[in-house]
């Protein structure tokens, strides 16, 4: 259960519409390569550490964070790492149910055959006539958010398991297909080029945040959305041996996604740094002119948007259960708030691919021409997840007593463990505030 709904929170929209835009967006190999490097280093320590806690202190993350203080004797206030996370999560949900929506509108586009025998410049034009409307992207926002409270009404766990068990591999399996017809169709040397040729003057410390960021982002790091699910493992389940499983399998999506994506973009002369429309007018071309197009079109949409599903509970799970421990909600009220919480939210993201391109606000500042859906997934990915990240580490690694972290990781070999504890008190914290830094011009 615990591989199957970690996995399932994992791999998401992160891997397949949004790995591939940021990888376009920084300029191939050079952001392949650290994002490599940050889920080794940053990424699977914390991750392990969140499983730990998780399954120490089985509960939601807020309350998971204030037992788990109290157990080792320590303030209460690290229960503000949960709440921080959970904000995290609705914030995060907020433009990722936007995004999810685009899915779902373009399942019905597959459906109405409107990509077979497309033009590049025909795909452009579905895509822009979608974003421009505010009330169809609030429409679509709106029913995803619907699909997803309505899993969470009913209790996480029921369905959760089937979803990920048959339609996970379905996903896995038509990507290989893409990844093939890219191979035939497509400038498949061009893209094998630009993801895993490192131009090293593509590094900026932008790129190197974006790339941890996204680290975070593709693992359900930072948040408590794998420390939910971390209580649900077993007692004698191996805690590292499992994240590396999920970690390289979400690894693999995310490459397989660029591969079967920037073959259609180069072929096609398509612009790589398109940004966040990328896979909208990529794959479209692809299912068009393919054999069975229409079908495989229709099933990827599909699947991406379950894929996006089990992503999506995961972010506000940890909130409303929270909300059912503290305020005593019946849990039918706590998703009623925050469902509606994050749909409100999420109008900001639909306003800011059309009527807010960018907010006037900040001209001036840093943040000057980006939108307000820019700046939610600046501030989650790149600076709330981090954060919670190091965080956790510092609470697995450093605060708990030494006897509790080995007795609860029992990691087969006494290396392995070490290596861990290395990792989450050094390396991981170090690493991101180092990048903090740099990106603020300070090292
Ligand atoms: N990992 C998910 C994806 O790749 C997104 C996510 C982020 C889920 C944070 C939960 C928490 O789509």
């Amino acid at each position: 259960m615990f591989v199957l709904a970690a996995a399932g929170s994992a791999v998401g929209l992160g891997n397949v519409w949004k790995f591939p835009y940021m990888a376009g967006d920084s300029g191939g190999g050079a952001f392949v390569l650290l994002y490599f490097v940050c889920i080794a280093l940053l990424g699977l320590p914390v991750m392990i550490s969140e499983v730990l806690l998780g399954r120490r202190g089985r509960s939601s993350p807020a309350n998971t964070m204030r037992t788990l203080a109290r157990e080792e004797g320590q303030s209460p206030l690290w229960g503000m790492l949960g709440v921080m996370g959970m904000l995290t999560g609705l914030l995060i949900l907020s433009y990722y149910s936007v995004i999810a929506g685009w899915t779902l509108a373009y399942v019905l586009e597959a459906a109405e055959g409107s990509f077979s025998g497309i033009s590049a410049q025909g795909v452009g034009e579905i895509f822009n006539r979608l974003v421009a409307d505010p009330w169809r992207l609030m429409f679509w926002h709106t029913l995803f958010m619907v699909l997803t409270m309505f899993v969470i009404l009913r209790g996480v766990r029921r369905g959760l398991e089937a979803a990920v068990r048959f339609l996970m591999p379905g996903l896995f399996l038509l990507i290989l297909v893409m990844v093939v017809y890219a191979v035939i169709a497509g400038d498949f040397l061009g893209g094998l080029r630009f993801l895993f040729t490192p131009d090293f003057s593509k590094i900026t410390p932008d790129v190197v945040l974006k790339a941890m960021g996204q680290a975070f982002f593709t693992l359900s790091l930072g948040m408590g959305a794998i420390m939910m699910y971390g209580a649900y493992l077993p007692e004698d389940a191996s805690i590292a041996s499992t994240s590396v499983q999920v970690a390289l399998t979400d690894t693999l999506i995310a490459i397989l996604a660029g591969l079967a994506i920037f073959p259609i973009v180069f072929a096609n002369g398509l612009e790589a740094g398109q940004g966040p429309g990328l896979i909208f007018t990529t794959l479209p071309l692809a299912f068009g002119h393919m054999p069975g197009g229409t079908l495989f079109g229709l099933l990827f949409f599909i699947l991406l948007v379950f894929a996006a599903w089990t992503s999506a509970i995961s972010m506000i799970e940890p909130a409303v259960a929270w909300m059912v421990e503290k305020f005593s909600f019946t849990r039918f009220r706590s998703s009623l708030v925050c469902g509606l919480i994050v749909w409100a939210i999420g109008a900001g993201t639909v306003l800011s691919f059309n009527l807010w391109t960018r907010v006037r606000l900040l001209d001036g500042t840093a943040f000057e021409g980006k939108s307000f859906f820019d700046l939610l997934d600046y501030l989650t990915s790149n600076i709330m997840l981090p954060l919670g990240g190091i965080l956790i580490c510092l609470f697995a690694a450093w605060v708990m007593s030494e006897p509790s972290r080995r007795d609860e990781l029992r990691i087969g070999h006494p290396a392995g463990y070490v290596l861990w504890r290395f990792l989450a008190r050094y390396i991981a914290p170090l690493g991101v505030v180092l990048i903090f830094l740099h990106v603020l011009g300070i090292v």
